[in-house]
Parts: structure tokens; sequence; C-alpha cells
């Protein structure tokens, strides 16, 4: 009967270590039996594809706080809309389903109506203008504006100056809009734009924009050059002005009761990488947009027109109504710093 013992306990030995060096149960098995802790999952959802600025800067934000981290954290990104649409990443975010999301500016005037001066027409100077207004005291005060909501912004990341397309006709001065339709990001300041105009306007959520134009919902859409190139909007689009009469500008966010769960040590090191990320996306947000530039033009699918001195002056003109309208529920001292930031 000893024997029997022996023979059971030596197996069962012999098991537990093969099941060990298997590595079968390896996550249980790390946290638990060597005291190791399992890593903080950070999941990043966005709407835009991989190969734009946004999504090339969530994945190096990965790469360093994963490194940096020595596996403390583990970074998700899930680009595309996979994981939620521009509506439900906000909800999510809220909810702590996630943890990072960075959407344009303009989808968050349903929390602060501040946030849609990105879309004031001909507001700021240069991309230069736009970066110094971001790091300086409004763009700050902009950030931590949503803490109350369970939000707290962590970083700017511009994407850059947006333009028009449509498949109706050329549109060179403000009358070619008359009776076209436009799909918007948000309603508000871009509605009253697109009503300056003499066109009508749609909210559509990004990740339902190409069906939208493919189906002719809406005649058009306004958004950045590597945008409208990796969305493929030329395959359903037959003209482009380069206006930039407004921007596409991220709000990196993260929900406050992660926030508050990390170690001021923690902390430190997320912002560490967020500045780092934040550095590369603007270094590549110039560079893929000239780069989409010159892919839709040698695309030969788009009949690309550019405004003159003239014509622009004609557009900020036409827009004027947008300031009478926008320029106190944004906050006067926001226009007046933004646009006197150069
Ligand atoms: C859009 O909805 O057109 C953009 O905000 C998408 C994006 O995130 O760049």
């Amino acid at each position: 009967m000893k024997k029997v013992w022996q023979i059971l306990l030596v197996g069962l030995l012999a098991l537990g270590l093969a099941l060990t060096a298997s590595g079968c149960g390896g996550e249980k098995k790390s946290a638990q039996g060597t005291g190791e802790k399992k890593p903080i999952v950070v999941k990043f959802s966005h709407v835009v594809a991989e190969s734009t600025p946004k999504g090339q800067a969530a994945l190096k934000f990965k790469e360093l706080l994963e490194s940096k981290s020595n596996g403390q954290f583990k970074v998700e990104v899930y680009p595309s809309s996979q994981l939620y649409g521009d509506k439900e990443e906000l909800e999510a975010l809220r909810a702590n389903n996630v943890q990072l999301i960075a959407p344009s500016a303009t989808k968050l005037v349903g929390f602060n109506p501040a946030f849609q001066l990105v879309d004031m027409p001909f507001l700021f100077a240069s991309d230069q203008a736009a970066y110094k207004f971001y790091d300086g005291e409004y763009g700050q005060k902009l950030l931590r504006s949503l803490e109350s909501q369970g939000m707290l912004g962590l970083a700017w990341w511009p994407n850059g100056s947006k333009h028009f397309t449509n498949s109706k006709r050329p549109l060179k001065r403000p009358e070619d809009f008359k009776g076209l339709k436009f799909r918007t990001q948000s309603g508000g300041v871009l509605d009253e734009q697109f009503k300056a105009l003499g066109a009508g306007s749609q909210t559509i959520a990004f990740g339902e924009v190409y069906v939208a134009l493919q189906n002719k919902t809406v005649d058009g859409q306004e958004n950045t050059f590597n945008n409208i190139d990796t969305q493929k909007y030329a395959e359903v689009q037959k003209y482009m002005t380069v206006s930039g009469h407004g921007r596409i500008d991220y709000v990196v966010l993260t929900n406050t009761t992660f926030w508050n769960s990390l170690t001021d040590e923690q902390k430190k090191l997320f912002t560490e990488c967020m500045k780092e990320a934040t550095d590369y996306e603007r270094q590549l947000a110039d560079e893929l947009n000239q780069k989409s530039f010159e892919n839709l033009k040698n695309s030969g699918k788009l009949e690309i027109y550019t405004l003159t001195d003239a014509d622009r002056q004609a557009f900020i003109e036409a827009m004027k109504p947008v300031y009478d309208k926008y320029t106190d529920k944004i906050g006067k001292e926001y226009i007046e710093a933004a646009r006197n930031t150069k």
C-alpha cells in the first residue's frame, strides 16, 4: 500500500513539473505561482486606418509603454472602428470598457462646445500655430475640461487641414456649394458652415462615410488628405478642393477611474510615453498628409482645384455667419487666443 502511495506521489509531482515547463496555464502560474503580477491591460480604440498619423502613434505608444514598463502594461490597439464607432467609443471610454481613445475634437462638442474651435473657418495661421495653441494655456485647459464627465485629456494629436471632396462638380467659389449635401463629423459649427454656403449637412460616423458617399446619401465630405487617401474616397468622389478651411485634430482621452487607479510612478511613465508618442505623431502628420496628397494627385481619379487667394477671401466672407453665431458659444477668449497664436 505504501508503495502505491509513493508511486502516485511521484507521478503527481512529475505531472506538475511537466505542466509548469510546458507553460500550460502560464498566465495563472506566473500571476499566482511566482508572485509576478498580471499586466494592466490598456485598450486603445480608434476609428482610422493603421497607416494614419493617429494609427501609427497609437502603435508607437503601445511599443513605448510595454517596453519601458517591463511588461507592467499591455496595450491592445483596435483601429478602423473594429471595436467601436464614433459615438460608441465615447460611451465605452466613459464606462471604462476602453482606457484610451483619440476622437477628433469636433466629436466632443456634446461635452464642451469649446472643442469646436478646430472647425472655425480659417482660424489658425498654420500647423505650428495650432500646435502652439494646443500646448498653451487654452489647449491645456480644454484637456482638463472633461474630468467631471469621467474623461481626462492626455494629449493633442493634430492631423491637419481639411479639404472638400464631392461627386457633383468642381467647388471653386462659395456659390458652387448651393444645394449640395455634405457629411459632417458632428453638428454645430459644421452644420452652420455648410448652411452659410447654401448646402445641407448630415452627421455620419466615420466608419460609414464611404458607403454614404457611394450610395449618394451625401454628395461630399471634408477631411485631411491622409483620411481621404486611406479611406479611398477617390473611388466614390470626383472632385477635391484644396481649401484648408478647418482642421481635424485629436484629443487623446483616458478614463478618470482608470487613471486614478494608477500609482504616481505608473502615471509618470504613462505621461512620458504619451509625450514621446505625441512628438512622433506630429512629425508624421505633415509627412503622411503630403504623401497622401501626392497619392491622390497621382491616382488620376480626382479633379483637383486649389483655392486662389481671391477664392479664399470669398470663403472667409461667406463663412462669417459661423463666427457671428459661434464665437460666444465657444468662448471669445478661445477664438482670440487661437487667432493670435503665431
Ligand atoms: C472624421 O470623422 O472624419 C475624422 O474625425 C476621423 C478621424 O478620426 O480622423
